[in-house]
């Protein structure tokens, strides 16, 4: 038998379809929020990532698979999606053809990292970067995209962290007294933070090394150091969350392990996905002009596929139920009972009903197999009235609704039922 290799998964049958809700659920909020899809090469020149991430990051100097091509060249395997769509917009000239644009895109990214559960080798991501923007208002956007999909989803057990780690203008000095701070226990570091010190002292932030957390807690806090603007941005963010009824924390050492961040970094972060962090981003204000675009302000995340499947999976949250079942009794009420379905998936909601009602007790338990979130009854009585019961299943009330108001009721209770 010749097995895989270590840190990469088989996603069989039984996986797909909460695998299929995630991705459709994060399709449909980029529409909602008019960001649209890029597909973005699986390969690229090694460059794109170490001048994008940075050559001392850990994605770049340690866990890239890199290899030659024939010509001689090094190749690697995409690590993440940002340096790519930063590469594809700069050489298609977009920055010059369109004043803002938002991007998004989904597959398999490849990192070498130890592998355990919720860290993978080959491991999939949604994605989502807004070019052109240098107000709040963009990393609000992409924060409330990545919070809605996850509150489609079904997600609710989880914190959004953010942190500002400031701009070229103010970072140094700050980065200058972290350096000071470290430069007398660096015997007390571990080998990698030692490292870090000299190339990366940010990252020594973001040790996750027990003894290097203890010297953590007294590092001097960027958020002193920030300067005007950046703390006026990182203020109108905040306000922009609360305001959107976005609940978050602020997490002072969130530094993130790409280098190409400014300002805003934010995570969000789950108890169960045995990593923590199921989708992150920032603000990355240099990077198209690290590329060789014209100055261009740019915010973006990205969210692990299979973290998200381990909470779904860990919290038993199954992919969306039907909408609607409709129960009937009789040859007038079949005939209701189809244009109603049909009028109902017409506007957007699932609806389904048996073609031979068998009495309303087996349609009722085919209801509950089905998962519908509502009930519609259409018997005789319910004809000569012209009211029909809908039947909410979650909640169990039940109400009667006159024929001509039913769809915008039925959209009423169920979108009520997907802000639960
Ligand atoms: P990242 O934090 O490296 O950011 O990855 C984003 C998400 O991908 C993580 O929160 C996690 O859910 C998932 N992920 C990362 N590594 C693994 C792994 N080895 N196994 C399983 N899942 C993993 C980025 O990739 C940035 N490009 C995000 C971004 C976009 N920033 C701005 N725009």
């Amino acid at each position: 038998m010749i097995a895989k290799p270590p840190g990469i998964e088989d996603i069989f049958p039984d996986r797909i379809e909460r695998w299929n809700h995630v991705i459709r659920t994060a399709r449909d909020v980029f529409r909602l929020f008019n960001i649209r899809e890029i597909i973005i090469p699986v390969m690229e020149f090694t460059e794109v990532f170490a001048r994008g991430i940075g050559d001392e990051t850990d994605i770049v100097s340690k866990e890239m698979f890199t290899f030659e091509d024939r010509g001689g060249r090094s190749l690697a395997l995409r690590p993440e999606g940002t340096a790519s769509v930063v590469r594809a917009y700069v050489e298609n000239g977009d920055y010059n053809r369109l004043s803002s644009c938002k991007l998004f895109y989904m597959g398999p990214m490849f990192r070498a990292e130890r592998p355990q559960k919720g860290r993978l080798r080959q491991f999939n991501q949604f994605g989502a970067e807004i070019f052109g923007s240098a107000h709040p208002y963009a990393d609000f956007e992409a924060i409330a995209s990545m919070n809605l999909i996850a509150h489609k989803i079904g997600l609710r057990d989880y914190t959004l962290l953010i942190n500002s780690i400031g701009c070229p203008a103010c970072r140094p000095a700050f980065i200058k007294d972290l350096k000071s701070y470290y430069a007398s226990k660096k015997s007390q570091l571990c080998s990698d933070c030692s490292r870090r010190l000299e190339k990366n002292p940010l990252r020594l932030l973001d040790c996750k090394v027990d003894a290097c957390g203890q010297l953590k807690t007294e590092a001097p806090v960027i958020a002193g150091y920030l300067c005007d603007s950046c703390a006026q941005h990182h203020a109108k963010l905040k306000s922009l969350l609360a305001e959107g009824g976005i609940s978050f924390m602020e997490d002072p050492l969130l530094v993130r392990g790409l280098d190409y961040y400014t300002r805003t970094t934010f995570e969000f972060v789950s108890g169960s996905t045995g990593q923590n962090a199921f989708a992150a981003g920032g603000r990355y204000d240099t990077l198209v002009e690290m590329f060789g675009g014209k100055p261009t302000p740019a915010v973006g995340f990205a969210a692990g596929i299979e973290r998200i499947l381990i909470l779904l999976e860990t919290n038993k949250i199954n992919s969306p139920a039907l909408d609607v079942y409709i129960v009937h009794s009789g040859d007038n009420a079949f005939h209701e009972a189809r244009k109603t379905a049909m009028a109902l998936r017409a506007s957007g909601i699932s609806a389904d009903m048996e073609a031979e009602a068998k009495g309303f007790k087996s349609q009722f338990k085919k209801a509950d197999r089905e998962n519908a979130r509502l009930v519609i009854i259409i018997g005789k009585d319910e004809i000569s009235q012209n009211q029909y019961s809908i039947k909410n299943m979650i909640t169990g009330n039940q109400q009667s609704v006159a024929r001509e108001n039913l769809i915008a009721y039925v959209a009423q209770e169920l979108s009520a039922l997907r802000l639960k």
